[in-house]
């Protein structure tokens, strides 16, 4: 696995590249405004509370895995087999523009090697595809059926090692998983974390509870507390930006979160922050988790 991602990671105009379109992709969704950052919160997945992108890729890989069993019995004789195989062509195509969306969304949450490793996978993915769409449309004629079938062929091949890379992201790299995924450790009980004094109106800081770091924030003379590492990828959310509608924003690829609950106001982050109950007693901030996150 590693000197895959040593390769993948020497490979600096994969850095230029994602350099380049990263921006361009991320100013094509601001250009939307409002109805933009919906449908970015949308493909990232933030109504499912995880992202989309991995359910959707199922599609094209179950079809086209099916296609390939279909066509190599074609290709044994068993000609009946043949409308079976095109039909799973034509799906794995669908699923592969949903995956491809949904997927190019969640790369523009990423950086370093996981951008530059998204930026391969997308690249593999974008030739699978022109090779099941090219792939497609020789299957209607019949001289060309066997050519058709071998570019499918040739397509599986592709597929199957841009999900190795896809499974490296989330596995290896961990994109796509929730980074506050509760511990053993998080505070059950008040335990004071902080003197109350130290926490100024309109400033953040990073405590500890017991094992796990915990974002204060005082706004509007209200102290609130939710997870300090970003869910996203875990990026420490005392770095970032307290907003004035009590949300604070990701230093890392600027995820909001709000201070009230947790919850996510803007992605790429699809799982909320765990919240914590405030008290202030005996001079002392204290701080434990709310019900409901166990
Ligand atoms: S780590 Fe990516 S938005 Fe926080």
């Amino acid at each position: 696995m590693e000197p895959i991602l040593e390769i993948i990671d020497r490979q600096e105009w994969l850095d230029k590249a994602g350099e380049a379109i990263q921006p361009a992709v991320l100013n094509a969704f601001k250009a939307g405004g409002k109805t933009g950052k919906q449908v970015k919160n949308l493909l990232h997945g933030k109504w499912l509370g995880h992202p989309v992108h991995p359910m959707i890729t199922d599609i094209p890989l179950g079809a086209w895995t099916t296609a390939a069993v279909l066509d190599a019995m074609e290709l044994c004789g068993s000609k009946q087999y043949k409308p079976g195989a095109d039909a799973a062509v034509t799906i794995g195509l669908a699923g592969a523009a949903g995956s491809a969306i949904t997927g190019i969304t969640d790369w523009t949450g990423t950086t370093a090697i996981e951008r530059k490793t998204g930026l391969l996978h997308a690249m593999l993915n974008i030739g699978a595809t022109t090779l099941y769409l090219t792939s497609f449309f020789l299957r209607k004629k019949s001289r060309s059926r066997t050519t058709a079938i071998g570019l499918s062929m040739l397509g599986y091949a592709i597929t199957a090692a841009s999900a190795y890379l896809g499974g490296t992201l989330v596995y290896n790299k961990q994109v796509g998983v929730n980074h506050t995924a509760i511990p053993e450790g998080y505070p059950e009980d008040f335990v004071a974390v902080l003197a109350e004094s130290k926490l100024k109106e309109g400033k953040m800081k990073r405590v500890r509870a017991k094992q796990v770091d915990i974002l204060l924030a005082r706004k509007n003379n209200v102290i609130y507390a939710i997870a300090h590492t970003c869910s996203h990828m875990g990026g420490p959310l005392s770095e970032g930006e307290l907003l004035n509608d009590c949300s604070v924003r990701c230093p890392w690829h600027q995820s909001v979160f709000s201070l009230e609950d947790g919850s996510v106001i803007d992605g790429p982050a699809t799982e909320p922050q765990p919240k914590f109950d405030v008290r202030v007693k005996d001079g002392q901030i204290e701080v434990k988790l709310k019900s409901g996150w166990v």
